[in-house]
């Protein structure tokens, strides 16, 4: 298989790897043991080539190390393919790659290329009719599955030289399931090292969770200006109309903000009114008419054309070291100190997640939560936004929430999700058909599916679901919880499940069991909320 990866490029891939040494040497470590685990868990070899295939990789590894011989590389390849997808090894590491500052992310994209996409080709000629099959099957399984979006769902809504905005469909334009989220859109925006995102104002409400990276925001709020620094685990809500500007203040490093809009003129719908630009972006300005533009400015037309014709770098694009800098400093009250007051207290305007204490903790897991009573500026917006962090090889749930419906976005890491849903079913019958059913009692259909990088998914109110980290890394999601207020979250398993409230009397009755019988399946996980994962996932067909 390995053989058809082409001789020419073996050589560039050296030296690649060469260029790379840091980011590769750091990492391989964890490669090996990934590697070696792959072998393990491989349905397609047989014992002795799982033995060889191990070998494969510390010879492949610890070479690597020392730069030694493109052979041996290649061979060590040949059993890679064996145990993993090649597409999804193309997708895992461009997916790695975009962390990385944009000259190093040109090489690793390149590196990602040449490692993967020879197989990929020979995969696509030799199993072309397998593939088309899979694919039908994935498209087939999208219709049954509404809840879980992958990155190719986003659409790209505003592009700058610099950085670029996603947005994901509205909810329900994918399945009448979501109308209880109709009101909200999820988006992502990305920047580049040392950029300037330029001043919009929105007809909606938004919440903006940092998942990467380190920012300056300034909201223009009346006539006062209100500057903050954020990073990782930082919330911050942007109010109707509020006109905000943002820069990526880091060197290195991408900023990463996943934006939770909820609407309030059109349902699902909201514009960004760009209160700066010229042709890119264009100005709400440039709607008027010159004369009026001269009276309300008291201004010549040359001055405005002039001014107006400028800016065509489109919504995110790069400053200076110097403007960045100034930017940054530009604490709460503008003093220009670049300390908040009162001193090395948060923010009132952003708030850090990951600063709490959690409010779940065990070895298998962690969660921190905030809502309007940590967080004043959520008031009236019944949301709740939280950080999970699995543990790898660990899992959160099952359990429900009573009458919120969360939206989650993968930050980090792999892993698979499981949900119980009555709606959706195996079968060909539509949500209407359910509606207008037999009225026999409802069959759970398992929504299954793969959770990688900027994997979204929903879950409704009522719907138990588990979230479990791959056996590599931890799987971290940034979470928005809609409807809060009032919710319950009901556990399945764990110390709390709700079994165990149920009388003896009642356990008897709704299992048709003793009670000890009903007490050895229901009181034996003293864990709350985390708990170690499968052994042998039958989620294995995602990771
Ligand atoms: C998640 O947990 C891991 C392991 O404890 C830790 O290294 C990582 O920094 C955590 N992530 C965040 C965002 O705190």
């Amino acid at each position: 298989m390995g053989t058809k990866l082409r001789v020419p490029t073996v050589t560039v891939i050296f030296s690649v790897l060469v260029l790379f040494a840091g980011f590769t040497l750091a990492k391989q470590d964890q490669e090996l043991k990934r590697c070696q685990h792959q072998c393990k868990v491989a349905q397609k070899l047989d014992e002795e080539q799982r033995e060889r295939c191990a070998r494969e990789c510390k010879k492949y590894y610890g070479e690597k190390e020392e730069g030694k011989g493109e052979e041996e590389e290649e061979e060590g390849w040949k059993y890679w393919s064996l145990v993993e997808d090649p597409r999804q090894k193309l997708r895992k590491c461009h997916a790695d790659c975009e962390r990385v500052a944009e000259e190093d992310e040109r090489v690793c994209q390149q590196r990602c290329e040449m490692r993967w996409v020879g197989e990929e080709e020979e995969g696509r000629d030799g199993k072309k009719k397998e593939k088309k099959k899979e694919k039908e099957k994935e498209e087939g399984k999208e219709e049954h599955n509404p809840y879980v979006f992958e990155k190719g769902h986003f659409d790209t809504r505003a592009k700058g030289e610099g950085g670029s905005v996603f947005l994901l469909p509205k909810f329900t334009e994918r399945s009448e399931l979501l109308q209880g989220i109709e009101n909200y859109r999820l988006g992502l925006l990305v920047a580049n090292p040392n950029t300037f995102v330029s001043p919009v104002h929105m007809d909606a409400d938004a919440v903006f969770f940092v998942t990467w990276g380190k920012g300056t925001v300034t909201l223009i709020r009346e006539n006062k200006r209100e500057s903050f620094n954020v990073e990782r685990g930082h919330i911050f809500r942007i109010p109707p109309g509020t006109p905000v500007y943002l820069i990526n203040r880091d060197d290195n490093e991408k900023l990463y903000i996943v934006k939770l809009i909820k609407t309030i003129n059109l349902p699902g719908h909201y514009e960004a009114f760009s209160c700066a630009g010229g042709k890119n972006p264009e100005s709400l300005y440039t709607a008027f008419s010159w004369e009026i533009l001269e009276a309300a400015l008291k201004t010549s037309r040359d001055k405005l054309e002039n001014l107006f014709k400028k800016q065509d770098q489109g919504y995110i694009f790069e400053a200076s070291r110097e403007q960045i800098k100034a930017l940054s400093q530009h604490e709460e009250g503008g003093s220009g100190s670049g300390k908040v007051w009162p001193f090395g207290s948060e923010s009132r305007n952003a708030f850090n997640l990951l600063n709490q204490r959690p409010s779940q903790s065990n070895n298998y897991g962690k969660l921190f939560e905030a809502d309007s009573g940590d967080f004043k500026p959520l008031r009236n917006l019944d949301l709740l936004a939280s950080y999970v962090n699995i543990t790898k090889g660990s899992m959160s749930g099952p359990f429900y929430n009573s009458k919120s419906t969360l939206i989650a976005i993968i930050v980090k890491g792999e892993g698979y999700l499981e949900m119980a849903c009555p709606h959706v079913s195996d079968e060909e019958s539509s949500y209407e058909d359910k509606q207008s059913g037999s009225g026999s009692s409802p069959s759970y259909q398992k929504i299954n599916s793969r959770l990688r990088t900027d994997t979204v998914f929903v879950v409704p109110p009522g719907h138990p679901f588990v979230t479990v980290a791959s056996k590599n890394d931890n799987l971290e999601l940034a979470c928005f919880e809609v409807n809060a207020e009032g919710n319950v979250r009901y556990p399945l398993a764990g110390k709390w499940n709700v079994v165990k409230s149920y009388e003896r009397e009642a356990k008897e009755l709704a299992f048709k069991s003793k009670v000890e019988e009903v007490d050895q399946v229901f009181g034996n996980q003293d864990d709350e909320m985390f708990f170690a994962g499968p052994e042998e996932e039958e989620g294995r067909a995602f990771m």
